[in-house]
């Protein structure tokens, strides 16, 4: 039994941006995940662990295999899922993965040792606030999939360790929807993720140096490009 994730947690990821129809098309014609991946996506299922939709897997499978990583960073690991789908499409890249929740990170080990067959994958342990300024390696490609509010603060830790030319993607940015709102109708549970993301867009999207793209699968993707070495963000 997994106590973290109820059946009630991250309405978000239920309340489609894109038309159920097309959703649902995406989900069902591309391309399932097989074998491990599949073992793994039907545990998260059964136990509404909430890791990235088909739709994104599916970006992830032709995004990951183009740019070729060699170095990939991930905050968030949860039970592994997305960790191990980069593992498979990148199979020369290291991957370090962070994540603070003792429940997920025992399933994680577990999953890790079982099908990361290559030794790819680094689990470090703890909140990504302490982990990311230990360490000293830059990577091409990092993934942001963890609590929303933080991704803001996270932002100039992660940057500092991206290459120039590295790729950063940020997951479910658009908050169902709410993002594109007044913070008037925001209600007041939602308002400091909806701070932090308007943040992170402010920071961002018309940054000279940066290339952003808001893309919407899942619950919204920020991809940024990093075109400088020293990024400085907005105070
Ligand atoms: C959406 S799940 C990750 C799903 C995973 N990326 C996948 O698709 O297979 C989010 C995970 O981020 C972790 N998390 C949230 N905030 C964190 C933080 N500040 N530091 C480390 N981990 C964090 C949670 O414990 C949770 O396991």
């Amino acid at each position: 039994m997994v106590e973290t994730y109820s059946q009630h947690a991250n309405p978000n990821m239920r309340r489609p941006v894109v038309k159920q129809e097309i959703v649902d098309f995406m989900r069902q014609r591309q391309a399932p995940v097989t074998d491990d991946l599949a073992v793994l996506e039907s545990f998260a299922k059964e136990h509404n662990i909430p890791i990235i939709p088909h739709e994104t897997v599916a970006y992830f499978r032709i995004l990951i295999e183009s740019l070729a990583p060699e170095m990939i960073l991930e905050i968030g690991t949860a039970i592994g899922f997305s960790a191990l789908l980069m593992a498979h499409h990148a199979p020369n890249a290291n991957i370090t993965t962070i994540d603070r929740n003792p429940e997920m990170i025992g399933l994680a080990k577990a999953n890790f040792a079982q099908y990361d067959r290559r030794h790819q994958v680094t689990l470090l342990e703890g909140d990504a606030m302490e982990v990311l300024p230990t360490l000293k390696d830059s990577y091409d490609l990092v993934f942001m999939d963890s609590a929303k509010s933080k991704y803001i603060v996270f932002l100039p830790e992660i940057l500092k360790r991206t290459k120039v030319g590295g790729v950063i993607i940020i997951d479910d940015v658009f908050q169902g929807g709410d993002v594109a709102l007044d913070f008037s109708e925001i209600k007041r549970g939602q308002r400091a993720i909806y701070k932090g993301l308007q943040a992170l867009f402010e920071a961002t999207l018309d940054h000279p140096d940066l290339t952003a793209s808001l893309v919407p699968l899942g619950d919204g993707l920020l991809m940024i490009r990093k075109k400088a070495e020293n990024i400085i963000l907005p105070d």
